[in-house]
């Protein structure tokens, strides 16, 4: 882990703590439109820790009462750029097979961490696989995958906060943003 150094960014907002929840509670109501049975939500960790709590919590006020697990995954990034490599650093625990899945990411970027996600499980005999994401950037993609939910299509920029980090730092903040070059 990288030490803090204590330097101080300067971080514009780009999607407020207010703009977060108006969109996930329109999300969950598409969620819960769709007939899922026996819906298991899969968090992809680490980035998604933060929307996945929201969003499960949203789930349940529109009525809905899915299990979920957690699967850590690690695209490596040179900088921040994907590298293509994908490993599992902590897998499910729950069995999948002839189950409906939603998988739940923070980014979709070049899609090759959720293109990953999805053919595990697939491979694994899920009856159903959705995807949900925070934010989707389009323009970077070089996995054959879109998101069935998304929260925002996000500009081309690299974003932390919301649970989404530079160097291990920044997750904590409320909305998501962008540090200031
Ligand atoms: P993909 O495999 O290129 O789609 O990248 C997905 C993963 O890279 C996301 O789940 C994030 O964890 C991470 N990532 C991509 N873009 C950003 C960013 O702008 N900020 C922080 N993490 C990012
Ligand atoms: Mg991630």
């Amino acid at each position: 882990m990288t030490p803090d150094e204590g330097g101080k960014d300067a971080i514009e907002v780009v999607y407020s703590q207010a703009e977060i929840n108006e969109r996930i509670a329109g999300l969950a109501g598409d969620i819960a439109a769709v007939s899922f049975q026996d819906l298991l939500v899969v968090a992809v960790l680490k980035g998604s820790f933060v929307f996945a709590a929201d969003l499960i919590r949203a789930l349940h006020n529109k009525g809905l009462s899915p299990q979920v697990d957690f699967l850590s995954l690690s695209s490596y990034r040179d900088g921040t750029t994907s590298t293509g490599r994908v490993d599992i650093l902590r897998d499910v625990d729950l069995p999948v097979e002839g189950r409906d899945v939603l998988l739940v990411d923070d980014i979709l970027e070049s899609g090759r961490t959720l293109h990953f996600a999805c053919e595990l499980l697939k491979g694994r005999g899920a009856r159903q696989i959705k995807t949900c994401v925070l934010l989707d950037k389009p323009g970077r993609r070089a996995a054959d995958i879109g998101a069935d939910f998304r929260a925002f299509e996000c500009p081309d920029v690299f974003v932390i906060g919301y649970g989404m980090d530079k160097a291990y730092k920044y997750r904590e903040l409320p909305f998501v943003g962008r540090i200031v070059e």
